[in-house]
């Protein structure tokens, strides 16, 4: 008798069951006195996102009733899970002459067009209110909200080139990165988003994951983020430096995250772990304040939203941890979960912390993070 040890490799499919792909090269003269709208950085990498498949099953900008449907109750129109409105915001005086094809520009040059169906005025106090918990302008993702054009164009895009950025190496869209997957026999990965520089805390949930699936999918973040985050380039190399010591090179792919940061906490957790999905992941994790930012969510708000689905609808499955620090009696990382120790055995810094001694040009401790890692943020600081 023989035994079926093992399935056949078959990664989870896309939200939506297809993988999108809207990138085809121009075609000549085909915007040829066409109006054309110049993208935000935010609004370019939304571009991409939609364009690569990152954010299947969107084709493009949402129109209203998406909009609506995702900022009352998380959800598109027609009942699939989506956590976050993309959409593309123009002054009321570029709303008025996006009709039909509209060119997509950057620096002037088109890099893609949308064909729109339409364009609507939204409520940003309500999109605040409801995706950010907040209409504070001191929250980072309100401040980007209020300061987009107050006219919503909405229709199916069409990016002429994936740009490659900062990081051509590590820079792969969702079919690249299956690709990879395949390549490497992965039956299972965990993705794991970030937008800080690697610390010990998040080496150790990584590696706890790992020890119960095959592949980790490093997945920094490297569009926008807030003035006073560590840039990307520097927590692309700080990951660098620890993958070529401290990772098993053929169970671990690092490669970047163009989107911006909202910084919107649940409702972005939700957004993560769905594109995640379409990257090809089957596992994704989510600990303490996941994407939140000052004191807007709770510590484990950004878990508690994923009840809101049913696993099959997720399509992914979420690896929830708490917070995680190091403490000096057990000597190792750990969590309320794992020690029986008080605050006054642990190691804990904030970032506020953490950018304060690096700032002073100080050593981190190497339980918070490795000198390797200290090394490179402290050449960043210098800067
Ligand atoms: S985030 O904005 O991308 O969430 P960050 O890069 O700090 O910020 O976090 C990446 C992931 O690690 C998130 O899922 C976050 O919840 C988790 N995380 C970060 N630090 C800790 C910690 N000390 N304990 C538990 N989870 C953490």
């Amino acid at each position: 008798m023989t035994i079926l040890t093992h399935h056949p490799l078959t990664l989870p499919t896309p939200l939506g069951g297809t993988l999108v792909n809207r990138v085809r090269s121009a075609q000549p003269g085909e915007l040829q006195g066409r109006p054309a709208l110049e993208l935000s950085d935010r609004s370019y990498a939304d571009l991409e996102m939609l364009a690569s498949g990152a954010y299947s099953p969107l084709t493009g900008f949402l129109g209203e009733a998406d909009y609506r449907s995702v900022v009352e109750r998380m959800r598109l129109a027609d009942g699939t899970p989506w956590s976050i409105p993309i959409t593309l915001a123009v002054s009321s005086e570029e709303a008025a002459k996006a009709r039909g094809v509209v060119a997509l520009t950057r620096q002037g040059e088109p890099v893609g067009f949308i064909e729109v169906s339409e364009t609507y005025t939204p409520d940003k106090r309500w999109e605040a209110r409801e995706v950010y918990r907040t209409e504070d302008v001191a929250h980072p993702g309100v401040a980007a909200l209020y300061s987009s054009g107050e006219v919503y164009v909405a229709g199916a895009i069409t990016l002429y080139q994936v740009p490659r950025g900062n990081f051509p190496a590590h820079h792969r869209t969702p079919a690249e990165v299956r690709e990879v997957i395949e390549a490497r026999g992965w039956r299972s990965t965990v993705a794991f988003q970030t937008r800080n520089p690697i610390h010990r805390a998040h080496e150790y949930l990584q590696k706890v994951a790992l020890e119960l699936v095959d592949g980790l999918l490093l997945h920094p973040l490297v569009g926008t983020t807030k003035g006073d985050d560590v840039p990307a380039d520097v927590r692309v190399k700080a990951y660098e430096v620890l993958l070529e010591r401290y990772y098993p090179r053929e169970r671990t792919l690092l490669s970047v995250y163009p989107a911006a940061m909202r910084y919107a906490g649940p409702r972005e957790a939700i957004l993560h772990a769905l594109s995640r999905r379409n990257y090809g992941a089957t596992h994704f994790i989510v600990g303490r304040d996941h994407a939140g930012v000052g004191s807007y969510y709770g510590t484990y708000e950004a878990q508690e939203i994923f009840s809101h689905f049913t696993a099959q609808e997720l399509g992914i499955q979420i690896l929830k941890f708490e917070h995680t620090f190091y403490c000096k009696t057990c000597g190792q990382l750990v969590s309320p979960r794992t020690c029986p120790h008080d605050g006054s055995h642990h190691l804990v810094l904030s970032g506020t912390k953490v950018r304060e001694l690096l700032r002073a040009g100080e050593a981190l401790p190497a339980e918070f993070t490795r000198p390797e890692v200290a090394e490179v943020l402290r050449e960043g600081y210098r800067r």
